[in-house]
């Protein structure tokens, strides 16, 4: 019996992976879909200074503030718990990565 020709995994760079667009902070951001939101802030380069914990809803130090498009309500859910959804418009996180974030839009160190 002839062996079957493998498979041969794209090259990289070359798949199309559906992404998400949403506000964080007032910035646009674009990530691959399907993250959570705490990953997905951290692709767009929000880089936090105090220990987020534990990354499935325990601690809540990942809390955040959001609304959906068209909604009327701010909603609040831990981001490692909750994952980025379309159009998200992200408007408050802990207050030490907010700073952190406004410092690295700005050139900051
Ligand atoms: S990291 Fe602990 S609740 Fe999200």
């Amino acid at each position: 019996m002839a062996a079957k020709p493998r498979k041969r995994a794209p090259a990289a760079g070359t798949t199309k992976r559906p992404r998400t667009r949403f506000r964080l902070l007032g910035k646009e951001v674009e990530v691959p879909a399907g993250m959570t939101l705490l990953n997905a802030m951290q692709v767009a380069g929000h880089d936090y200074l105090k220990g987020c914990g534990c990354r499935m809803g325990d601690c809540g130090e990942c809390a955040v503030y959001y609304r959906m498009p068209g909604a009327p309500v701010t909603l609040r859910d831990f981001s490692c718990e909750l994952r980025v959804m379309e159009g998200m418009d992200v408007m408050e996180v802990p207050f030490k990565w907010n700073l952190a974030f406004r410092r690295a839009g700005e050139g900051e160190k």
